[in-house]
């Protein structure tokens, strides 16, 4: 069966003593509740290995936010998946669209990053989703489809069922405007049929799909009711304990 996921992106925010500190409140506010859901931080590389000192990996996973996609060498500023793993963090969150829009993150480099992050034992919490511009001309669903073949339909069937995936609308991140559940589940279904032609319903099953944008305690409960979505990818919300715990316990 295919697991809950509630995961926080802190994307370029909080110093370092900030991060830890937001990490011992998050691990702290963890221990008493019964989470129906892992509960990940994917935090800036910096924060990695001293964040994983002050969490229970038992009740917390610890994620990247990025990695490179060559393995070691001359690539002055890149952090390999290798040296996230060493950190102790076991996700990466590849794909993004910030990575896409602004680091120009194309298809075939987010295949060497899926395979490296694979080959190092990471979970990839792989991104997709549509611009507004999409979204409003009809094509969403064929971009998406289009995101998933190009960047991870070289895969096995073994290795595509270690990914996590993540549906986030473009136009909902950062903006207040989330997705509606029905939007939601919609493309969530729509995902999972796209899986389940190329690999099979069991892997399409087995696959946990995010949602991503706006995700907020007021919202959660709706989108996570829906049968197709397995849980959120949380960016704003996830800098508050508080209200990334609400999103946690909304399960
Ligand atoms: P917000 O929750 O701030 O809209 O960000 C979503 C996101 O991009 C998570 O990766």
């Amino acid at each position: 069966m295919r697991k809950n996921i509630v995961a926080g992106n802190w994307k370029m925010n909080t110093t370092l003593n900030e991060g830890v500190g937001l990490a011992k409140d998050v691990n702290e506010a963890l221990k008493n509740v019964d989470a129906k859901c892992d509960v990940v931080i994917c935090v800036p590389f910096t924060h990695l290995y001293p964040v994983a000192q002050v969490i229970d990996p038992a009740k917390l996973g610890l994620g990247a936010e990025n990695c490179a996609d060559h393995t070691k060498g001359a690539y002055t500023g890149e952090v390999s998946a290798s040296m996230v793993v060493s950190t102790g963090a076991t996700y990466v969150i590849l794909g993004h669209s910030e990575r896409r829009q602004y680091y120009g993150e194309t298809a075939e480099i987010l295949k060497q990053k899926v395979n490296l992050a694979l080959e190092n034992n990471l979970t990839p919490i792989f991104c997709i989703g549509e611009v507004l511009e999409q979204r409003e001309n009809g094509t969403y669903l064929d971009v998406v489809k289009a995101q998933i073949e190009d960047a991870l339909f070289d895969l096995s069937a073994e290795d595509f069922s270690k990914l996590v995936l993540a549906y986030e609308p473009v136009w909902a991140i950062g903006t207040g405007k989330t997705a509606t559940d029905d939007q939601a589940q919609e493309m969530h279904a729509f995902i999972r049929k796209v899986i389940e032609d190329k690999y099979g319903k069991e892997v399409a099953e087995n696959t946990s799909i995010l949602y991503g944008g706006s995700c907020k305690p007021s919202n959660a409960k709706a989108l996570f009711a829906k049968p197709d979505v397995d849980g959120g990818l949380i960016g704003g919300a996830s800098l508050d304990a508080e209200s990334f715990m609400g999103i946690v316990t909304a399960f």
